[in-house]
């Protein structure tokens, strides 16, 4: 393996000459630069795994403007490379603002040797196994690329023309809608048409984290933290730095945590549990709830400026019932899927099945659609798919019709009194009290 790469950047010779000597002394391969404008043609010819950064320049020695621009622009080229700030007259100010800008550790001159050595091998350390986290990641992250979101309804079309126009910018977006409907999915495509798409997309079930967790999970922990804190931790918030945190099922965390979050989404900042130093939160942040969050706040058990945070944009995904038109469009992507998956051939759904479908309430909403065509597709004798191999709820129970809305009820009952008169319009009008016209246009209505 190479040598790992550091650049040093001070202004004055004799750190930049110590500082090589100490390090080459150590391993690593040294390059300095004594102006910001070195800095960067350096950058440009090839990027170091580390970089030692003055901020204070000749021309401006205490302010650390120039370096505090320098490190931006750093920045900008890379976000991820380790940056550890060299301060001479140590304002903590200047400190915090660097690393509020992303610089990951601060040194202070004069320095102690050991502490050189240890602070550099730590940070490359990090970096590779970030690098590492972020390629399992990134496999994951293509496995899942090439799975489009299917739709053609009217509901999801707007859906899809929001997110669209959303994808570009760093705004947070709040996904709500019931669970199934595609939430997640809609969250990792947001990242993928967002300028953050070569960076990692990390998500977070905030719904399953248990208390202690909570801040370890998200922020990291330092080692010796806590009892079984045995070593330094990356948290979530690290791990997705330059791409998108999704936090999923937000409407879980407790009030402590609420406070928590909402003060690091504020701040653009945290600290590792057991740790002082700030890091920069540089991710965009996605959330998702599959409950009613409003009610939620008007109960008390969800604050609302966190919820005014989160949801610059709040996009509602439509539970599958009301946008039906997706319904054959998905059923035929996962019955084709699932065919090639098992090895099987083509399926057809005779009609009967399509109609069943059709007239099905999808409580479980996308994510059942498939788990039906999955278990259709096994069940399925020969070319095609009859209406018994999907196994739907068929038989509506007392407790169902309790819960079903007006046009749920209406189609409920149109097919009931269509199936018992063998599909006859005219009978089943007769039946219903309605003419023949009005039921038409109520079936034409209910298929909207
Ligand atoms: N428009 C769509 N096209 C294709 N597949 C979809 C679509 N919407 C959802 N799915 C699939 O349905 C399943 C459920 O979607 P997802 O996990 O995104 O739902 P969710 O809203 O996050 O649900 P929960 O609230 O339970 O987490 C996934 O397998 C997803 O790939
Ligand atoms: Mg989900």
């Amino acid at each position: 393996m190479s040598k790992p790469q550091i650049l040093i950047a001070d202004d004055q010779a004799d750190v930049r000459q110590a500082l090589a000597l100490l390090l080459k002394d150590s391993g690593y391969e040294v390059t300095t630069a004594a102006s910001p404008a070195e800095v960067l043609s350096v950058l440009r010819q090839s990027l170091p795994d580390l970089i030692l950064l003055d901020l204070n320049y000749q021309r401006d020695t205490t302010s650390g403007a120039e370096g505090l621009a320098l490190l931006r622009e750093i920045r900008r080229l890379d976000s991820e490379l380790p940056i550890i700030i060299l301060t001479g007259w140590a304002t903590v100010e200047l400190a915090v603002e660097a690393m509020r800008l992303g610089a990951q550790d601060f040194l202070e001159k004069p320095w102690e040797n050991a502490r050189v050595r240890s602070l550099v091998a730590n940070h490359l350390a990090l970096a590779s196994t970030r690098a590492q986290l972020r390629r399992l990641v990134g496999v994951q992250q293509t496995a899942d690329a090439d799975e489009g979101l299917v739709f053609r309804s009217k509901a999801m079309t707007e859906v899809m023309s929001v997110a669209e126009r959303v994808a570009g910018s760093e705004i947070p977006v709040l996904l709500t809608g019931e669970s199934g409907t595609g939430k997640g999915m809609l969250a990792r495509w947001i990242h993928q048409h967002s300028a953050r798409k070569m960076g990692p997309f990390v998500s977070v079930n905030l719904g399953g984290l248990a208390e202690t967790l909570f801040e370890s999970e998200l922020f990291g922990h330092v080692k010796g933290a806590f009892t079984d804190a045995r070593s330094d931790r990356d948290g979530r918030f690290e791990i997705a730095r330059g791409g998108t945190l999704f936090l999923d099922e937000i409407s879980n965390i407790t009030p402590p945590q609420q406070a928590r979050l909402l003060h690091v989404l504020e701040e653009g900042r945290f600290e590792r549990v057991g740790d002082t130093v700030p890091r920069a939160a540089e991710v965009r942040v996605i959330a998702a709830t599959n409950t009613d969050i409003q009610t939620a706040i008007r109960g008390g058990h969800f604050r609302e400026d966190l919820y005014f945070r989160l949801n610059t944009v709040e996009i509602a995904l439509p539970p599958l019932r009301v946008r039906r038109d997706d319904i054959a469009l998905l059923a035929g992507h996962y019955l084709a899927r699932y065919a090639r998956e098992q090895g099987r051939p083509a399926l057809d759904l005779v009609p009967a099945a399509r109609r069943a479908l059709d007239e099905y309430d999808w409580p479980g909403n996308v994510r059942e659609l498939a788990h039906v065509m999955q278990r259709a597709v096994l069940l399925a004798k020969g070319e095609e798919v009859q209406a018994a191999d999907l196994r739907l709820a068929g038989g509506e129970t007392t407790e169902r019709l309790d819960n079903l809305t007006l046009e749920q009820a209406e189609r409920y009952v149109i097919r009931r009194a269509l199936e018992s008169c063998g599909g006859d319009v005219e009978t089943a009008a007769l039946r219903l009290g309605v003419s023949r016209s009005a039921l038409y246009r109520r079936i034409e209505k209910l298929r909207e």
